[in-house]
């Protein structure tokens, strides 16, 4: 059965399965590296959509990066909240707006705990966009700092398309 996604109206725009079509990871301190990547936003009844995210190499297959979570809006405004882990050793609370009638949400880290071996560098902050080109095409970018690169930088681009509702 469907579930009823007025609880996530201004957010229901990402739900479904997303495959990327272009993914680039690229940062000053490497070679940029196309990737693909898929993504997935479900809504199962809550007040929040979940999330899970998974990268691999398209030459070998190799699983890549990984991150999963929630996305919630606080109700009656257009804050969003997004938390989630990711498999390098961090979990961050992702803050920011949304803007509905132009299908997109606007990011900014404001808490980023990571585990106890790590490897350096650290990333300090995330500022993350996702934007609705088209009714199926989604685009994400992610700029970060590190503890050794302290400006915000590009560090991925990537556009999918809508593989499954
Ligand atoms: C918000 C999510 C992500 C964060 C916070 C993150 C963080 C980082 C950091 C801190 C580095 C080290 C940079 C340096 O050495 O100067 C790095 C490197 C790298 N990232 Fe990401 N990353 C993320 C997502 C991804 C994704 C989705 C991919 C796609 C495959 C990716 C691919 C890479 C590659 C290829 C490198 C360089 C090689 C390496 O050090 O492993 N990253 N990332």
């Amino acid at each position: 059965m469907a579930n009823n996604t007025d609880n996530v109206k201004s957010i229901a725009w990402l739900i479904g399965k997303w495959e990327s079509t272009e993914a680039t990871a690229s940062f000053p301190s490497m070679q940029p590296m196309p990737y693909k990547e898929e993504l997935v936003f479900t809504h199962v009844g809550q007040p929040m959509l979940n999330f899970s995210f998974h990268a691999w190499n398209p030459q070998t297959g190799k699983p890549l990066h990984k991150e999963s979570g929630f996305l919630r809006v606080k109700p009656g405004t257009n804050e969003v909240a997004f938390m989630c882990a990711q498999n390098l050793g961090i979990v961050e609370i992702e803050e920011g707006s949304l803007n509905e009638e132009h299908s997109q949400v606007d990011l900014e880290s404001r808490a980023i705990g990571r585990m106890s071996f790590a490897t350096e560098p650290h990333t300090t902050k995330i500022s993350r966009k996702f934007k609705l080109l088209k009714g199926d095409t989604l685009e994400q970018t992610v700029f970060m700092s590190t503890t050794k690169h302290h400006e915000l930088t590009p560090h991925l681009y990537a556009v999918y398309k809508k593989i499954n509702e």
